[in-house]
């Protein structure tokens, strides 16, 4: 049989969640991601790399996505001036999802046509899914010429920076929008929202039809990751 993509994996999937680990305690990562892995149905986890430079915030880097040792697929999400730059190095660190912002690249096509022939570390059959990440502020119309070269769009629902933050309820019309704009193109591309994402909001969010809701705090909030994960899991699915 041949081995599925990672794409293939993930359509399957949806409509999923994507857990960021931003606000999880660093220092017991592994034990935290093997117990989403080997008691909720979690199947994809986020990393949120930023440089100090595109956003304020710096976080991590390669050696802690390859250092995390799981089944789960490595959602990674690249907050970093010049991703060019730096991509193969997430590819060969084990990502499964590499996100680019459109605000970063000055050749945001041809980045995502290098992305495209990189290889999945993990297994090379598995492939890369290519992702275009959108701040709160830019249009959609940005990314329009680019859906021939991306698996994913990202929208943000907060200012890139920080975990724990509003959602932006502007937001709720781009995700109509970018709805319709990949139904138009008649490409299968994954519509993914990240940032602001919690208990409260998680059924009215998933009834805007994003296939992945990145939830962070939510679930790493210093209590009861396992619970939470399964909580939010269930609101996308149900
Ligand atoms: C924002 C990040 C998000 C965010 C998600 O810069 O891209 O992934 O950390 O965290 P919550 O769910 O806490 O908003
Ligand atoms: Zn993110």
């Amino acid at each position: 049989m041949p081995t599925k993509t990672a794409f293939e994996t993930l359509r399957e999937l949806t409509p999923t969640i994507s857990v960021g680990i931003l606000t999880a305690d660093l220092l017991s990562l592994g034990s935290e991601v093997s117990l989403l892995e080997q008691q909720t149905d979690v199947k994809l986890i986020h990393f949120d790399v930023m440089d100090g430079c595109f956003c304020p915030m710096m976080t991590v880097g390669p050696p802690l996505i390859k250092a995390v040792r799981t089944r789960l697929l490595k959602d990674v999400h690249l907050m970093i001036e010049r991703p060019e730059a730096k991509a193969a190095e997430y590819a060969a660190a084990g990502a499964d999802i590499i996100t680019v912002h459109v605000e970063s690249c000055v050749h945001a096509h041809r980045v995502l046509q290098v992305l495209g022939k990189m290889t999945n570390a993990n297994d090379p059959e598995r492939g890369l899914i290519r992702g275009i990440g959108l701040n709160p502020g830019t249009p959609l119309e940005f990314i329009e010429s680019l859906l021939d070269e991306l698996e994913m769009v990202v929208l943000l629902a907060v200012n890139p920076g920080w975990g724990g933050q509003q959602f932006i309820e502007s937001t709720r019309r781009k995700l109509e929008k970018a709805r319709q704009m990949i139904a138009d193109s008649g490409k299968d591309i994954l519509l993914c929202v990240d940032g602001g994402i919690k208990r409260e909001n998680i059924a009215e969010v998933a009834a805007m039809g994003p296939d992945i809701v990145v939830t962070g705090s939510a679930v790493f909030d210093g209590k009861a990751p396992v619970q939470n994960a399964k909580l939010m899991l269930e609101a996308v699915r149900s």
